[in-house]
């Protein structure tokens, strides 16, 4: 990471000059908003009762499409299955800002009663389930749709192209590459190049009005780890003639804690690991021969992430040989760090104070949670925020998260999020200067 932080620094070196957006276009802009609310809301509640799962979004990305060609956007449509990207260029010349929505629902079934409750079932690795936007991703979509929008009715006073990328699969799709890893190993980045991309996420918990974000590491790494403990099976009765692979496995769960607790410049950056399941044996009185851990693992710097792989496998592996066992260790990298650069979120943060008000912007803890908006920012520098929309009637107690069935939104945030995309477009757009260099 330190490799590619330099390089950005040298890339975004010539970013200096303030804002040169009209004032004019900016109020116009602010007030397009306004008008274009209550279209953002009827999006919203048709794509939450039409839910799709990951990468089976074809109604969805048609409704996009088609919609984005309506408004005279460059089309493409289907790009890594049933994603749409589109483009905007600008009058004149400058730089391309690619703005991203991702677009698919979860296997939930809504046990919220509103008059647009998802009433969608499908079918996920054999097993009936509903289907539910419980992540937001349809306050996503509805917010990108707006900006491309007001974007496309100001063409003429635009410069550079504006890149919209409407992503499928963010939750991932089981045994595929999904999302935005595939969206990026199809081009999506190319072809104009992109220079930049924002992203936002809208959070159930945090307050309606305010956005977070944060320079660096803002979420999680996450990988996943697979243990296979084999020993010798043998009576419950008589031990010693077996080698029992359930303490051997409990003895790596622990093991595994002291790697974070005993091991980990945690002052650093957090680390979490997490055995989430454990299976072994049939029944009481046999000693069985194997047990599984599976696991996943959270972290904020690449380096630690390697080294936390490293003590995994050494952990696993000589605890087990200590009782006469073997332990053989998978690790599976998922989704890297989404990590903002910092020379684009000190230069942008303005764009969303003027989106919220300064008050009700801060800087978020870093947070545990993945997300894959981390491909493009692999690639590209990047800036994604979180948009509070904590709804008013809903119980605390209850704390509905993403990913649960009584997730909700409050739609009031829209506002707020569709200028904040905006302002970061046209600021970027307007104190560009990299452009020229072209
Ligand atoms: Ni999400």
């Amino acid at each position: 990471m330190a490799k590619h932080l330099s390089l950005l620094l040298c890339l975004y070196i010539s970013i200096s000059a303030i804002g040169q957006i009209n004032p004019k276009l900016q109020s116009k802009i602010e007030l397009q908003v306004k008008t274009i609310e209550p279209k953002i809301v009827e999006w919203r509640r048709y794509f939450h009762e039409h839910p799709e799962l990951s990468n089976q979004e074809y109604k969805t990305g048609k409704f996009i499409a088609d919609y984005l060609k309506s408004i005279g956007l460059e089309v493409q449509y289907p790009v890594a299955k049933t994603g749409v990207v589109a483009l905007l260029k600008g009058s004149k010349p400058g730089a391309v800002i690619a703005l991203r929505a991702d677009i698919d629902g979860l296997p939930i079934t809504e046990r919220n009663s509103l008059p647009f409750a998802s009433k969608e079932r499908s079918v996920l690795r054999g097993q009936e389930t509903g289907v539910m936007h419980a992540c937001g991703h349809d306050a996503h979509i509805s917010m990108l749709m707006a900006v491309a929008q007001i974007l496309a009715s100001n063409k003429a006073d635009l410069k550079g192209t504006v890149k919209f990328i409407f992503q499928p699969a963010e939750e991932g799709a089981y045994g595929e590459v999904a999302g935005a890893e595939l969206m990026v190993k199809e081009g999506v980045l190319e072809n104009p190049k992109v220079e930049v991309i924002f992203g936002l996420h809208i959070q159930s918990l945090t307050p309606l009005g305010k956005i977070e974000y944060r320079a660096g590491g803002m979420m999680a790494a996450v990988d996943a780890f697979d243990i296979k403990v084999t020993g010798v099976g043998a009576h419950g009765a008589t031990p010693w003639d077996g080698v029992d692979p359930i303490v051997v496995a409990s003895q790596i769960v622990s093991g595994l804690q002291t790697i974070v607790s005993r091991q980990t410049e945690l002052t650093k950056a957090g680390v979490v690991i997490t055995v989430g399941s454990f299976h072994s044996g049939i029944r009481r009185n046999i000693i069985p021969e194997e047990a599984m851990l599976e696991g996943t693992i959270r972290t904020f710097d690449p380096e630690m992430q390697q080294k936390i792989h490293d003590k995994i496998r050494l952990t696993a592996t000589k605890i087990a040989e200590s009782a006469g066992a073997k332990a053989e260790v998978i690790i599976n990298k998922g989704y890297p760090v989404t990590y903002n650069d910092p020379t684009i979120t000190k230069t942008m943060v303005a764009s969303l104070e003027r989106a919220a008000g300064v008050e009700n912007v801060s800087i978020t803890q870093p947070v545990t949670m993945a997300e894959d908006f981390s491909f493009f920012q692999q690639k590209v520098p990047g800036l994604f925020f979180f948009l509070g929309a904590y709804p008013a009637q809903m119980n605390l107690q209850k704390q509905p998260t993403h990913h649960t069935a009584d997730f909700m939104i409050d739609e009031g945030a829209f506002v707020t999020g569709t200028q904040g995309l905006l302002n970061l477009t046209l600021d970027y757009m307007f104190q560009n200067t990299s452009s020229s260099k072209k």
